[in-house]
């Protein structure tokens, strides 16, 4: 966006949920909600905005799906698609298309921003060694191999991704790669590719990314675009050798596919063109518009993605921030037709009590799981995410703050002061709203409150900052109720009816500017409470104001927006989560029992607590550290088998639990007398077994 130029029009894009699976609450915190409440914060200003998504339909996460169901790709994409567009929808995501990759118009557009790179010679073919599973006949390209991490020690690290620690990965950086299709060990084979050459655009990147978005891109996207930009950029490699995917549209390309990272983004393009084409047509299928677009023409996807007066912004996670600030504006920009996002405002991950959100190993809550167990509810898990998005790092949600965001501040601030207000107004006053009298010092505190809510709201929405944003609108309701809590209507109403007209007036008005307000962030409750108000259509420009709604206005029932959630509700939710719970994936199949020991064999061993006095590595070998520990009885050296675990910096002063009457061993050269005790983790990474508090050194386990 050029400095200064006016914004004509908007194009906001979601990730594009891979249709593999069903997407859990952790989707919607990172993307959906933070997205949806930016356009329709900004449809209340009546902005041309069109908001973009749809289903990622390819990429070996699709047919390895396949496999793990027994059906065929085209089935898994089709039931997902499905279940996830409808799931969003529901939790009022107001995507105005929602379009999928397997569509023709997709497959043409990927094909044509292909060829025009590779026309401008701006791709380079390449032929190399990759891996491939000869009993499969395939090559393995990215979900197709697992192996170790190199970064992490993850042994379930995939070849384009370790998604314990983040890394992007290549097939060849896996240590002990193994195919998932047969589980055998690949060999390596020649095969042709063709790659964008991403370290030609360095000081392109250097300049747009680093330079001229320092100030405006959260400090978490842009310091992983730093510290990739930092690294050096490699040639990427934009096919694949798979039969699910799109045609890489060259001749003597036969088996090979467009990449799934390289065509997924263009997704957002296509599904622009697709929605203007139906537009145009007049038979929508993907096109849900959630505003009057007037006449439009089946071209003006262009306006959307060629023009420099509109304003392009991506939501997504931060796994994806690479592809979406580095890899995508390449291709956007290496084409010289497309502008390039003015901001990626990427979310980190939210936890689910206490442990990472993953569907495969059960731990999440999926969106459509929600919406079975509580269908009348979306605006509660939108406001319970909102309060708790990973903006700034990971967050967590649980059950019980969920439980207490609803009934501490949905029901006992925001509901409980509209509904003192409609109800008392229907007590005292029948179905008009009453006359506004003279004002006192605290009409008038309250009325200069109400003014500033709306510009703090939308300052925060534009920083993107919408867990402020969503406690500024609580503050709104609270300010409200405490209105009401010092002014007494109630007690009033004897003595001094004229009083209670205004108050009742007022706290009319601030209902009436929380409705409005609270549309971006509970859409479903804002429409609710219009109703009761009998609220026409207003903007967000309107609000600040309290006189919204006119003296003698005729008012709808009242009605409870919130419901309280009972314990029992939730204590049942956290079990089924219990229940659904996978054991981890084990690195190796969880050892079988060994057999029984009498309590007198035990008791040969002696186990003690010792002191690290001194810890360093082991030359020659890295898997032993050297330890000299206080036994309590002595000093003596242990060689320990977990240099890889611990670095001897963590371990010098800390109680370790060893094997103290253990025949001394021999190990490269030096003896170690006695072993110390770890557990073994699923992924293969051990842990000390420390003492709870300190002991004395020598003190005995038994
Ligand atoms: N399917 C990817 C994911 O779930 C996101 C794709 S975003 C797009 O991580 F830009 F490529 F569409
Ligand atoms: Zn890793």
């Amino acid at each position: 966006m050029k400095e200064g130029k006016e914004i004509k029009r908007y194009t906001i894009t979601a990730a594009l949920p891979y249709a593999n699976g069903p997407k859990h609450i952790g989707h919607l915190a990172g993307a959906y909600i933070p997205a949806d409440v930016y356009v329709r914060f900004l449809r209340l200003f009546k902005k041309n905005v069109l908001f973009v998504c749809g289903s990622d339909e390819h990429g070996t996460a699709i047919p390895n799906q396949a496999l793990k169901e027994g059906t065929t790709s085209t089935e898994i994409i089709d039931k997902y698609h499905a279940l996830i567009r409808d799931s969003l929808y529901k939790m009022g995501i107001s995507f105005d298309v929602y379009h999928r990759t397997s569509e023709p118009i997709h497959h043409k557009t990927s094909q044509e921003l292909f060829l025009n790179l590779y026309n401008k010679g701006l791709l380079t073919e390449e032929t190399s060694e990759q891996y491939f599973d000869p009993k499969a006949n395939v090559f393995l390209a990215d979900r197709y191999i697992q192996g170790t991490c190199p970064k992490c020690g993850n042994p379930n690290a995939y070849g384009d991704q370790c998604e314990k620690c983040g890394s992007t990965l290549s097939p060849r950086e896996l240590i002990n790669p193994r195919s998932t299709l047969s589980g055998d060990v690949p060999v390596l084979k020649p095969t042709k590719h063709w790659y964008l050459p991403l370290q030609q655009y360095e000081d392109w990147l250097r300049k747009w990314v680093l330079e001229s978005h320092a100030d405006d891109w959260k400090p978490n996207v842009y310091g992983q675009c730093k510290s990739w930009i930092d690294a050096g950029l490699q040639p990427r490699a934009m096919t694949r050798d798979l039969d699910w995917g799109i045609k890489v549209p060259l001749p003597n390309a036969e088996g090979k596919v467009l990449y799934v990272w390289f065509d997924a983004p263009i997704g957002y393009i296509s599904a622009t063109r697709a929605f203007f084409q139906e537009m145009a047509d007049g038979k929508l299928e993907y096109a849900t518009p959630q505003r009057d677009f007037g006449r439009v023409n089946s071209e003006d996807w262009k306006l959307y993605w060629q023009s420099d007066d509109t304003k392009l912004v991506h939501f997504i996670g931060k796994d994806n921030i690479v592809f979406h600030c580095i890899i995508f504006p390449v291709m956007l920009h290496a084409s010289g037709e497309y502008i390039l996002p003015d901001n990626v405002p990427a979310n980190e991950f939210m936890n689910l009590e206490g442990d990472k959100m993953s569907t495969s190993r059960g731990w999440s809550i999926e969106m459509h799981d929600y919406l079975a167990e509580f269908p009348d509810k979306p605006d509660v898990l939108r406001y319970a995410l909102l309060t708790n998005l990973p903006e700034t790092k990971d967050s967590e949600f649980t059950w019980k703050d969920f439980q207490s965001k609803n009934n501490n501040e949905l029901v006992a601030i925001f509901g409980n002061f509209v509904n003192r207000a409609l109800v008392l107004t229907e007590k005292y006053f029948g179905d008009k709203v009453p006359v506004c009298g003279p004002l006192n010092k605290t009409d008038e505190g309250l009325i200069a409150e109400v003014k500033e809510f709306p510009g703090r709201i939308a300052t925060a929405i534009e920083a993107y900052k919408f867990r402020e944003a969503t406690a500024l609108l609580m503050d709104l309701a609270r300010t409200g109720n405490k209105y009401l809590a010092e002014t007494e209507p109630w007690k009033l109403v004897k003595t001094d009816m004229a009083r209670v007209s205004t108050i009742l007036n007022l706290a009319l008005q601030v209902s009436a500017n929380l409705a409005v307000l609270a549309e971006p962030f509970l859409p479903f409750s804002s429409k609710k409470l219009k109703g009761m108000l009998q609220l026409k259509d207003l903007q967000w420009s309107d609000t600040g104001s309290v006189e919204l709604l006119p003296a003698g206005h005729v008012l709808g029932r009242a009605s409870l927006l919130f419901e309280k959630i009972e314990d029992t509700v939730i204590e049942a939710q956290i079990k089924k989560l219990m229940d659904t719970k996978q054991p981890p994936v084990a690195a190796t199949p969880s050892k079988p029992l060994k057999p029984t020991v009498s309590i007198d064999d035990f008791a040969k061993l002696d186990i003690r607590i010792g002191k690290v006095v001194a810890a360093e590595k082991m030359e020659k070998s890295n898997k032993l550290l050297k330890l000299t520990i206080n036994s309590g009885l002595d000093t003596r050296i242990i060689l320990s088998g977990i240099a890889q675990h611990y670095t001897p910096e963590e371990l010098v002063g800390k109680q370790v639990t060893f094997i103290a009457n253990l025949a001394p061993r021999k190990m490269m050269g030096l003896e170690s007398q006695g072993m110390i005790l770890s557990a073994e983790n699923s992924d293969g990474k051990l842990k000390l077994l420390f003492p709870a508090g300190e002991v004395d050194p020598g003190s005995t386990v038994s």
